[in-house]
């Protein structure tokens, strides 16, 4: 292997990194005093909505801005700490009075509004868990979520209630209350968002939360079976306000940026909780890309600290660099990315045009935390995703097939496996015990992603070991996507695959057999992927189509997915032999 580092020295004037050498820092790491380091509620336990905000306030920083918020109209409004505390509060005995508390799932179907970010926290105050929905989703994955999380509360737009939720109220039993952010009151069983938090108290006393209590609730896919609610508890904020300050080098009044939408987990745990529990300023954009806008928010926010993600550093990188020239960027302090393979010219990309070169970090829902990285003292890798985190064990395994694991030497490839013991490591995917379990072996959690380790600790990726696709960064998988298909009545058979893509990574393509009686054509493709849009939503709809007379099946029957993948990209089918036992097809 070989590569070339890069390295960006501070600047002068630039605050020296909070994470200093990476063999000192894991030599001396604790969990015990990374845990320490939180307060606690004042009458025991612990609360990721008081370490996020109400510290704050404790720590005498009630008047600094904890969210800034730029509306697509170009509105411009910010909240302190100690404004977020109070609406957060109000949101807290709102929930009460509606006797929703402790253990009740909230969910929030919205954009990136500020009502988001109260919800959110309200929710984690009264000891109920907060579960987003990201709102690009169409009705049918927004029915699945409510459903399966049983959400008694639902924070959302009059606009999202009505095109995503109201025709499907009859099956969502459990939906007690609807309170909207934009009116209420008109809407049949829907009340206002902003009427409940006017005729609540400013003050709210929280409950004792234990460490080990449910706090969060992360809908994430795999190859089979609907979609997973990986739990999180409220432990797990040690994790986001560490990694918040080693890794993307928060500390307080930073102006921090994560581009993420909060309906995903990077959006919560890097987009509300890491940078709240360190004391910075989110800016938060409710518009969609747009690299001239981008810039402009960088430069006049003067943004310190920037998290994003590689679809949106390639869109960049197509709009060019003239853009960004003139712009005055030198507020940028460190920039990280997450959530796709980041192209080593991305890295390199990042330092010519921003000043700073871009941090690849690696984790997942499940993981709730960054678990691996590239800090901003160590050298960059291009293409590397850095080097697993004090406090953190990974390795390159082998699963044996009677059980058990063998943990592969640097060079080989393999699965990526981390020793369970973080406080952010998921606790379980809702109802479902089985799933959990098979997720671990000998003491360690199996990722489902391919990589390897160099004699230097740094790994890198080379794909996943199941049928789950990146596109623009969001996670799908194929059951949501196919189960759709089949519901339309020329549909017999579907598969999904993801097909690369210069910009999203990969998009979103799908093979269909037909019933009889029905020919393929342009007219049927068309109103095919026009069917799955309308009921799973622009961003996990299929992109492209493509009948087949059969699809390539196990003994068994299951669809060979990487057999479609490896006959739309020309591979050589050889090395697929070994992926033809339903094993392989069950990861
Ligand atoms: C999957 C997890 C992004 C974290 C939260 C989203 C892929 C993540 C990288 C990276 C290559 C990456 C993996 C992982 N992934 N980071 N730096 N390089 N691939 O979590 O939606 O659960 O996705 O994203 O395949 O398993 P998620």
């Amino acid at each position: 292997m070989t590569w070339t580092t890069i390295r960006k020295t501070p600047q002068p004037g630039e605050p020296a990194p909070n994470f200093a050498d990476y063999e000192t820092g894991r030599a001396n790491f604790s969990w015990e005093t990374a845990r320490a380091e939180l307060e606690g509620l004042p009458g025991g336990g612990l609360n990721i909505a008081y370490e996020a905000v109400d510290r704050q306030l404790r720590a005498g920083r009630g008047d600094a801005i904890a969210l800034r918020w730029l509306g697509k109209n170009g509105e411009r409004r910010e909240f302190s700490y100690a404004e977020l505390a109070r609406s957060s509060n109000r949101f807290a005995n709102g929930l009460n009075r509606l006797g929703v508390g402790r253990g009740d799932r909230v969910c929030v179907l919205a954009g990136r509004i500020p009502e988001l970010y109260v919800a959110a926290l309200g929710a984690l105050k009264t000891g109920a868990v907060f579960c987003p929905l990201f709102s690009a989703f169409g009705p049918e994955p927004v029915r699945v979520r409510l459903a399966k999380s049983r959400a008694r509360v639902l924070v959302t737009t009059t606009l999202l209630y009505e095109r995503k939720v109201r025709a499907q109220r009859s099956a969502l039993p459990d939906l007690e209350h609807v309170l909207l952010t934009d009116g209420g009151g008109v809407e049949p069983g829907a009340g206002s968002f902003h009427a409940l938090l006017e005729a609540e108290a400013d003050q709210f006393a929280i409950p004792f939360t234990a460490p080990e209590d449910w706090a969060l609730l992360h809908f994430t896919s795999g190859t089979t079976g609907s979609p997973k609610g990986a739990i999180h508890v409220h432990e797990a904020v040690v994790a986001h306000r560490l990694t918040g300050r080693s890794v993307l080098d928060l500390r307080p009044g930073d102006v921090y940026w994560c581009t993420a939408d909060p309906g995903w987990v990077t959006g919560v745990s890097y987009g509300i909780i890491a940078p709240l529990a360190n004391g910075a300023t989110l800016v938060v954009d409710e518009a969609e890309f747009d690299a001239s806008r981008w810039y402009a928010i960088l430069e006049q926010e003067r943004v310190n600290v920037w998290y994003t993600a590689p679809t949106a550093i390639r869109m960049l990188m197509k709009a060019g660099g003239d853009l960004a020239r003139g712009r005055d960027l030198s507020a940028l302090r460190f920039a990280a990315s997450v959530g796709e393979p980041l192209h080593p010219e991305g890295v390199v990309w990042g330092l010519e045009t921003l000043g700073q070169p871009f941090h690849d970090t690696w984790w997942q829902t499940e993981t709730g935390a960054i678990m691996i990285a590239n800090t901003r003292t160590q050298d960059i890798r291009p293409g590397s995703m850095g080097r697993s985190l004090p406090g953190i064990e990974a390795a390159i395994v082998r699963r044996r097939s009677e059980g058990g694991l063998d943990l592969l030497e640097p060079g080989a490839e393999g699965e990526l496996a981390l020793r369970v013991g973080w406080p952010s490591l998921f606790r379980g995917y809702l109802d479902d015990e089985e799933r959990y379990r098979q997720c671990f072996a000998a003491g360690w959690y199996l990722t489902g992603d391919l990589a390897t380790r160099d004699v230097d600790g740094y790994y890198w990726f080379l794909g996943r070991a199941d049928d789950v696709i990146k596109t623009a960064g969001h996670l799908i998988g194929p059951f949501e996507i196919e189960s759709v298909l089949l519901e339309h009545p020329a549909v017999a058979e579907a598969g999904m695959i993801g097909k690369p893509d210069a910009f999203a990574g990969q998009i979103i393509k799908v093979f269909v057999t037909l019933k009889p009686g029905y020919a393929p054509g342009d007219a049927l493709r068309k109103e095919l992927i026009g069917f799955a849009r309308t009921r799973l939503g622009p961003a996990v709809a299929p992109r492209e189509l493509e009948f087949a007379v059969d699809l390539p099946k196990t003994r068994s029957g299951k669809i060979m997915r990487r057999l479609l993948r490896a006959r739309e990209l020309g591979l050589p089918l050889g090395d697929l032999s070994a992926l033809e036992t339903d094993e392989a097809q069950n990861l």
